[in-house]
Formats: C-alpha cells, structure tokens, sequence
C-alpha cells in the first residue's frame, strides 16, 4: 500500500474515532511527518521522564502509554500540543500516537473545556450498580453540576467491587458511597483535602469471614468439605503492617523459597510446578507447568509477562494481592523466569490501579536494592530486569494477544491464534503470560513442594484460590478457598449471604462473562471441573450475586452495555451481536417487543460464540444466553408487561 504524501498525512483531529488504524505512518519512511525538535520545544522535565520511560524497553515505542499519560498530567489532557511534544522526543507522528491514544479511556482526547482539574469516575458496572451506583452517580454528576473544574464520568468495573458504590477520585478509590457522603467529597474535593478519609480504600483490611456467624443457609446440602481446616496460603498475614516492604515480607519467610529456586537446576523448579497441578487462574485456567515447557528451549530471547490487567467485572483479588503482598508477587515473577530461562519480565498493570502500581514500582527498586532482582541475583547465574508497565484503560488489554500488542506501544487489539504467545509473543519472541495471582502462588510451591500442594484441592483443581465475592452479600471482599468447596459456603458462609430477607436469585461465578447459575446450583463445588458441568466456568473467580428484588432484564442490560463498550469492533459477530442485543433488551425495556424477541436474542448469542477473533463476543454472548435460558418467563412477563404499560 503506498503511503500518503506528507501533506496528506492525516492530522490530529479530536473527537474522531478511528478504528483499526494502527499502522498509521512508518515515520522512518515519512520522516518529515515527526515534529521538528527546532519548532516544537517540549518541556524539559517532561522531555527527561519520556526519554526515562523510552529507555525502559527494548523497543522504546512501548513507552508510548506512559509517555502519553506524562504529557496528559502537563497539559491536563492529550492535546494536539501534548502529542505533538510526545511525537517530537519519540520521533513517532502525531497521527501514530493519536491512532493509539484514542483507544484508551483513561487518555483524554477530547478538550474538556475548560481543563479539568479533577476527575471523579463512578463505577457503574454491575457489583456496584447493584448496591445503588446509579443513583450514587446522578447524585454526583448533579453535585458537580456545571463546575469546569470537575470532570465526572461514569466508569466500567475499577477492580474495588468490595467497595461497592464507589468511585476513583483523582485515582483515590473511595467506598461504599451513600447519598450523604457526596456533598462532604465536594468540600473535600474543593478545599483541596484527601477526599473521605474513613472511606478509601488505601489502608482497609481484608474481608473478615468471622465477622458474622455462618447461618443455616451456609451449610451445604451434601457433599460438603466443610470440618476440613481452612487453608491460608496467599491471604496469610496479608494485613500485616509493612507487608509491602522487603524487610517485613522476608521476616515472614518471603524469598526462602527463590533461594531454595536459585539452588536447584530449571528443570527442577519446572517439576515442582508441574507436580502442583496448578492452574492460571486468570481465566483460561491453564496448567501453568505446560504453558512454561511450550516455551522454546535454550538460549534466546524470551519475556514474561504479568497480566495485572484486572478488568473482568467482579474481579478485584490481584488488586489486593499486589497492594498488600508485592514481594509475593516479584518473587513468584523471578522464580518463574528462573525455570523458563527468562531475563527480562513486565508487569502490565491496569491504569486505574495507580495506588497498586506506585506499590510495586517501589518494591521492584526495593528488590533491586537488596538484589533480588537485577543482576546475578542473590549471587547466582541468573538475571532479571522487570519493568512495572502502566495500561490506559481498555478492557480488551485483559485478552492475552491484546495485552501484548498494547505493551508494544499500539491500540490493545487482539490477535489472531496460532501463532501462540509461547512462540512469537511480545516483538514476536517466546513469551510466558500469567496472572498474577498464578505467579503469586508459584512461591507457596516452592515452599510446600508441588506434591504437597497437589494434595489441597480436588481433583483436577488443585490449591486454594482467592475469590471475590461481590454484589448482594452482606459481607463482599476477597476469601481464600481450598477448591472444591461447596460454593455456598463462599457465598454464604463466608460472605455472609444476601441482605436479611432476600434470598439468591442468581449468581455469576466467574465474572460478568459467566453464564449465570441459579440458587439451585449453590451446592456445586467451587472448582474448574464442577463450573464447567453446571454449564458455567470458574473465570477469574469472581462471584457476583443477584438476589431477589433485582430484576433480571437490568442485570443483562448491564452485561450488554458493558461488553458492547468494550468490543474493538474488529470482527463483525462482537460488534453487531453485542450492539444487537443492546438495542434488543431496549426494546423489552420500552415495551416494543414480543416474546419472538426473546428466540431471535438467543440466536444472536448463539452465532457469537466461537465466532469472533477473541473471547470478547463470547463473554456477553455466554451471560445473556443463560439469562435468557434461565428466566425465560420472567422475561416474558417483562416483555408483556411493559407492552401493557406503553398500549396504555
Ligand atoms: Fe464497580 Fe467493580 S468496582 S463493579
């Protein structure tokens, strides 16, 4: 394809979408494209912490994201200016950078006007919609009124459902919000005070199980796992003062079990993970032993990368892992690259965590310091460099491929498989990609041993796992489970179960993408194999639960929504079928449709699943189908009765 003449170079036009071009200019090709250093001063502070950031990658265009989101905090957003600046010391095009920076929500290309000096993002995804994010925000949104100086939006999942209401105050989570506590944030805000001190999230403890007494309603019918002791492996200690620093994380036994790693060949780490059984538990559930032997063997080039793009609707367990426990973290991160034979790494964590990111940049150079990370680590032949990555905002950077290509500095879209990321990953060399929680067990392994961490567990899901339970329970935050435990124990026993009165009318138990179950699935053991036989999956273990006074129509139009805002619109079955189903629950919701609906709906749902280029489709695909499978007559007697209603 010939590229267009320089004139013809597209400029920066905001306001403008434009999907799928990320190929945009080879500026080594059209050089006169890249702002000229002579015409285009750029600030000298912000010109050193973009050149920081460049240096950090072995293709400085990774640095596209933090270089973009340094020039936004200059000029309060991603102005022609500030892309121009960052096109200028990058020597990129303006239209390259703008190409990317319009696919993330937290860079701001449309001109607030005045600049806003502060951000208010409501979450009103599902766990927070269902505990009154709704009226939370139009009480916000009311409060800020006309002030330019207050940009307030409504926001997608912020990973703090625990917290539900709650909203992301110049990047402080704050929650649970009531009605009352909006005009205290605005004196907050306004007198330039830390916004509702009591409730940010920063200092609050883990969920506390014994709280509150399990009810009958905890005990499960048959079959329960119940008298077994519970098993404390990543959540043990988790609150202890100074936990994030390396001298209280080593006086707790942190970093035992890399030198045990440092000592022993490889292979023989390898063999302690295989033996463990362990599977990701960020989603796909893979045997994290395999995915390492996929990797090519000897020496060359190979990353790691770690998914912290917390982003599925529900899931907020990484978060608390990484806050609290980071030295977990680096030390699951180096002993894996030790048994791969890695030497550089990344942690990719979502934007909006920037408390969590500030955490683990200073534990990683705390690491480095104490030369756990860096070179010839505690001595020995291998090396590390890890690099903390900051996301911008896009719920598709959680898929794997998409990840990748956002961490190459271009719009987070997906790729098509084969070939795999074990094989031609980040800049097309073997890539080992796991979540965070998976790399934070692997030092728990090494401690125990693979075979006595095998025995925890049931079969074919071995280990316990932490799980966020959300939505309406009385108690919701993050539990450590042995798996295979009857899933009302977690919901009831742990959590404490629906508000006083209601009672379970569905449950997601693997984020929002999950076909939802019923109340009379609540005795299903809480592993990969039961999920997926009770015709849900486990996910990212997360459970949202929905009791009775919720209509269902909201919950699926909340999944849609959600999932239709975040399909990149690459193939046709995502965003038709997710912008279908939108406009279809609509039509229930005005009292336009029949129950015909209801069968065409199904059918969208049916031709998305195993029909797109990634698993976005599938995600809303997979929810609304079981809705509709599920409460099909309540759906009727909506559809019915809102035709009544508007006949009338
Ligand atoms: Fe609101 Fe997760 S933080 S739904």
């Amino acid at each position: 394809m010939d590229l267009p003449a320089p004139t013809q170079v597209p400029r920066f036009a905001h306001g403008s979408r434009v999907p799928g071009w990320d190929a945009a200019v080879d500026p080594a090709k059209d050089p006169a494209a890249v702002p000229d250093a002579a015409t285009t001063p750029v600030p000298a502070e912000l010109r050193s912490e973009i050149e920081a950031h460049m240096a950090k990658y072995p293709n400085p265009r990774s640095a596209i994201l933090p270089a973009l989101a340094a020039a936004q905090r200059v000029h309060g957003w991603c102005s022609p200016e500030a892309v121009e600046q960052v096109a200028c010391v990058m020597a990129l095009t303006p239209g390259e950078l703008e190409a990317v920076a319009t696919f993330y929500d937290m860079l701001e290309t449309e001109r607030p006007t005045p600049v806003a000096h502060h951000s208010v993002y409501v979450c009103t995804n599902i766990s927070c919609s269902l505990r009154g994010a709704d009226a939370i925000y139009a009480a916000i949104a009311q409060a800020a009124g006309d002030d330019p100086a207050i940009n307030v939006r409504s926001f997608e999942c912020l990973g703090a459902c625990e917290l539900a209401p709650m909203a992301s105050v110049d990047g402080t989570y704050v929650g649970p919000l009531e009605t009352s506590d909006v005009s205290v944030l605005f004196d907050d805000l306004r007198a330039g005070r830390p916004v509702l001190e009591s409730k940010q999230l920063a200092n609050m403890p883990c969920a506390d199980p014994a709280a509150a007494p399990p009810t009958d309603a905890a005990k499960p019918a048959k079959a329960s796992m119940a008298g077994k002791t519970p098993v404390k492996l990543l959540l043990d200690g988790i609150d202890e003062p100074g936990l994030a620093t390396v001298e209280v994380y080593r006086r707790r036994g942190g970093y035992e079990a890399l030198e045990k790693a440092l000592k022993s060949d490889p292979e023989a780490v390898l063999d302690e993970l295989n033996a463990s059984g362990l599977r990701g538990r960020g989603g796909a559930g893979f045997q994290m032993g395999k995915k390492v032997s996929f990797l090519p063997k000897g020496a060359m080039v190979k990353y790691l990368v770690c998914n912290a793009d917390e982003s599925e609707p529900g899931t907020f367990k990484d978060r608390e892992l990484m806050q609290k426990s980071p030295h977990m973290l680096i030390e699951g991160i180096v002993i894996a690259c030790h048994a791969a034979g890695i030497g550089e790494a990344f942690i990719y964590i979502r934007g909006e965590y920037s408390l969590q990111a500030d955490i683990l940049e200073a534990a990683v150079a705390e690491a480095l310091q104490a030369g756990l990370v860096g070179e010839n680590i505690l001595g020995s032949q291998h090396s590390l460099k890890l690099v903390v990555h900051r996301g911008a905002g896009a719920y598709i950077c959680g898929e794997e491929t998409g990840l990748l290509d956002s961490l190459e500095g271009k719009r987070g879209n997906p790729r098509l498989k084969p070939p795999f990321p074990a094989l031609a990953g980040l800049y097309q060399s073997p890539t080992l990609i796991n979540n965070v929680e998976t790399l934070a067990t692997v030092p728990v392994i090494m401690r125990m041993g693979g075979a006595e961490y095998a025995k925890l567990g049931s079969e074919g899901s071995s280990g316990t796992k932490v799980v966020s339970v959300s939505g309406h329970v009385q108690r919701p935050g993050n539990y450590e489970i042995e798996l295979g435990i009857p899933s009302r124990e977690i919901i009831y026993g742990l959590a404490g179960g629906p508000p006083e009165g209601r009672q379970v009318k569905c449950w997601f138990p693997g984020g929002s993408s999950a076909p939802v179950l019923t109340a009379a699935e609540l005795d299903v053991p809480y592993d990969f194999e039961a999920m997926a036989k009770a015709g849900s999956m486990l996910g990212s273990g997360a459970i949202i639960v929905v009791d009775d006074s919720t209509p269902i129509l909201d919950v699926a139009m909340k999944v849609a929504k959600f999932y239709a805002h975040e399909s990149f619109g690459k193939c046709t079955p995502c965003r038709e079928g997710t912008n279908w189903t939108v406009k279809m629950l609509g039509r229930i919701e005005r009292g336009d449709a029949t129950p015909m609906d209801l069968e065409i709906m199904a059918g969208v749902q049916e031709n998305i699943i195993g029909n797109c280029l990634c698993v976005l489709g599938d995600a809303m695909a997979m929810p609304i189908g079981s809705i509709i499978a599920q409460f099909r007559s309540e759906l009727e007697e909506q559809i019915e009765r809102a035709r009544l209603a508007e006949a009338a």
